[in-house]
């Protein structure tokens, strides 16, 4: 966040000119307090957001599982794919043999996700499993970090040997440094000799991962989600945890355990969008619900794990006989009731023995679990009910997320909700892709829903601009204006979540996203900071804040403004945040009613998000074209006035 020299002054003692918007901060009387989980994140592997982003690993298809076993590789000499390997659920490994003369080679090239981005001077970390299948005494692997489109001498940037003694299969290890930032390295293997070499699961991570991890995150990547100070974090996702078919669901057990031994996964966002299509994407497991847990903790975000109800995705294969019948869901609530034992069971327990032996002894107290994902019809409160009696059971202390399906309002909606409350859902899940329009028109859409059933988990939402699905400014600035809406009905609305989350701008198939990255660099987008905004100044409590006796939100005569206002008790002061979607500057008056005679507001900040182009972005070339800035200001007495930009989101923090 830029903070800008110089203080300027806005005191009750401002004078305005022309229509000036009074508004009145019941400050006085504190109203519901604000979840800790009231913002967060949503991560899902679309986009190539886990491989190929924030998963650390650089090597694709590093245990030669994917269905054309040599994809990603480039082959050359002497090299057969076998598949009696020693990781029984992916068994495929290659054989590299003699080239057949002295001057031939034989090896394998890998061409990363895109490329493989690595720094000048900094450490990675390449392992692979192998043997000697033949015996011998000792074999020579050359390691290379390469420039495939080098113009120089050499192509090699990095080097490493590897001496393979064994004829058991072993892991070895071995450092590279290149001497060159490059974002489009590929790894090459050389066999030296001509001995016979067996491989598998063919690895290369930067040292350097978020919190030091083997088998860790990008850092730079892991850190955006930390700075966003999320509360809650659902994974691993919406569509991928329902599959196109059953058998291509996310199933958490096999994202667990030694990763040699995860088995591959299908993505299906890999041919969701045929005109988006990417034939290399699937899921390595690599970033299982282990990673996810931790993640979670070390972020300081409470998991939201989401399971399967036994659905396929209704989208793509809405024939019953996609879906398990209710009578047969056994192993699927089991499935779920045994994620919790692995989040929170005793070391004594199957599951939380694995989770200790994976590193973690302590539970990672997991509190919320969610079941299905965009489901509708009868057939998912059908299927959803033996889960919710089941984890009530035994469980109580869950508090279980169900759905409203994939649409913001409507029928199938309209349906659901009920259901849900009848189930006893505690929170329910709703999603929203819509239109500018539609943000603007949102602003009170909490403002009359039912305080008695299940609080709102606003699970999966964007502003889509019509015919321009990018992060366009605009969009931001209506996500943040509809957020007033959130959190003025924190009473209710428990839990929010923007998505997607992350996208590869060479392999993203849905936009817009929060947050982008190439194979080096990171931009945040303006959502990405009005989230952020949310996150950091979220308070504690709410506070009534009217302008004519009303709630701001955009209605008509409004002149096209948007706010809220909370009590951080924290840090004892008052955070108001106004959206201006209006082509002019407003004029407005924060009055803070109900305050003890003689107390006096002093000091404070405005965070500010504008721009004069609506259709600008942050990019890869210009990631910081539009971030917040801050500016110091000084109050005095009750009240502040304020001219606040045309199209812009401030944040005023006073105390
Ligand atoms: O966020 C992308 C997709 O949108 C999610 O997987 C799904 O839940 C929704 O349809």
């Amino acid at each position: 966040m830029r903070k800008i020299v110089g203080a300027i002054m806005l005191s009750f003692c401002t004078i305005l000119q022309g229509q000036v918007n009074n508004m009145v901060i019941q400050a006085d009387k504190l109203g519901a307090p604000i979840q800790p989980t009231m913002y967060g994140i949503f991560f899902e592997d679309i986009n190539y957001a886990a491989d190929g982003g924030l998963y650390g690993e650089l090597v694709k298809n590093r245990s030669f599982e994917f269905p054309q076993a040599l994809q990603g590789w480039k082959a050359f000499g002497n090299v057969t794919v076998r598949d009696d390997g020693p990781f029984e659920r992916n068994p495929h490994y290659v054989r590299l043999s003699y080239a057949g003369h002295s001057q031939k080679h034989t090896g394998l090239e890998n061409e990363g996700y895109f490329g493989i981005g690595v720094k000048a001077g900094e450490i990675y970390r390449f392992s692979v499993w192998a043997r000697l299948p033949q015996g011998g005494s000792e074999a020579n692997l050359r390691v290379e970090l390469i420039d495939p489109h080098s113009m120089g001498e050499r192509q090699a940037i990095g080097t490493a040997i590897i001496k393979v003694d064994k004829a058991t299969w072993t892991k070895y290890e071995v450092e590279l440094t290149p001497n060159v930032t490059l974002p489009k390295a590929h790894l090459r293997l050389f066999l030296r000799g001509n001995a016979t070499v067996d491989m598998e699961h063919v690895s290369l991570f930067p040292k350097d991962t978020w919190r030091g991890h083997e088998n860790g995150m990008r850092k730079d990547l892991a850190q955006a989600l930390y700075d966003l100070h999320p509360g809650i974090f659902r994974f691993p996702g919406g569509c991928i945890v329902e599959g196109t078919d059953l058998d291509t669901r996310y199933n958490w057990k096999n994202s667990v355990g030694p990763v040699e031994n995860r088995p591959l996964n299908e993505n299906r966002w890999q041919y969701t969008f045929d005109y988006k299509f990417f034939p290399d994407y699937y899921q390595s497991y690599g970033l299982g619900f282990y990673e996810y847990f931790q993640l979670a903790e070390e972020i300081g975000a409470e998991p939201l794990p989401v399971i399967s109800v036994g659905l396929a995705c209704q989208f793509q294969n809405n024939d019953p006989s996609a879906h398990v019948p209710v009578a047969e869901l056994d192993p699927y609530i089991q499935d779920a009731l045994d994620l919790i034992e692995f989040a929170n069971g005793g070391t004594d327990t199957q599951w939380g023995k694995l989770r200790a032996e994976m590193g973690h002894p302590a539970p990672f107290g997991m509190k919320f679990l969610a079941i299905g994902n965009e489901q509708w019809d009868e057939i998912y409160p059908q299927h959803l009910e033996p889960f919710v009696k089941a984890i009530r059971q035994q469980h109580p202390e869950i508090k279980i997320v169900g759905s409203a399906g994939p649409n913001s309002e409507g029928e199938q909606f309209d349906y659901l909700w009920p259901e849900m409350k009848r189930l006893g859902a505690d929170l329910v899940d709703e999603h929203f892709y819509r239109p500018e329009s539609w943000f603007l028109a949102q602003g009170a859409r909490y403002d009359n829903y039912d305080r008695k059933g299940p609080k709102v988990f606003a699970g999966e939402y964007a502003c889509h601009g019509a015919g321009k699905k990018w992060n366009h400014y605009y969009a931001s600035l209506l996500e943040a204006a509809f957020m007033t809406g959130l959190e003025r009905n924190a009473d209710v609305v428990h839990m929010a979540t923007y998505a997607p989350l992350f996208a590869h701008v060479e392999g993203w198939q849905w936009r817009p996203d929060l947050i982008w990255f190439d194979n080096l660099n990171t931009v945040r987008t303006v959502s990405y900071y009005v989230q952020q905004l949310y996150g950091t100044h979220k308070g504690t409590h709410t506070l009534k804040l009217t302008m004519d006796g009303k709630n701001v939100t955009g209605a008509e005569g409004q002149n096209g403004l948007f706010a809220s206002a909370v009590y951080d008790a924290d840090n004892g002061g008052y955070i108001v945040k106004v959206a201006n979607t209006s082509d002019r500057y407003q004029q407005i008056n924060l009055q803070f009613k109900g305050m003890k005679k003689g107390t006096v507001l002093t000091t404070g900040s405005r965070i500010l998000l504008s721009s004069p182009e609506m259709d600008v972005e942050n990019t890869i070339e210009k990631p910081t074209l539009i971030v917040p800035q801050e500016q110091s200001i000084r109050v005095r007495g009750q009240s502040l006035q304020a001219d606040l930009q045309p199209y812009s989101f401030a944040v005023y923090i006073v105390k």
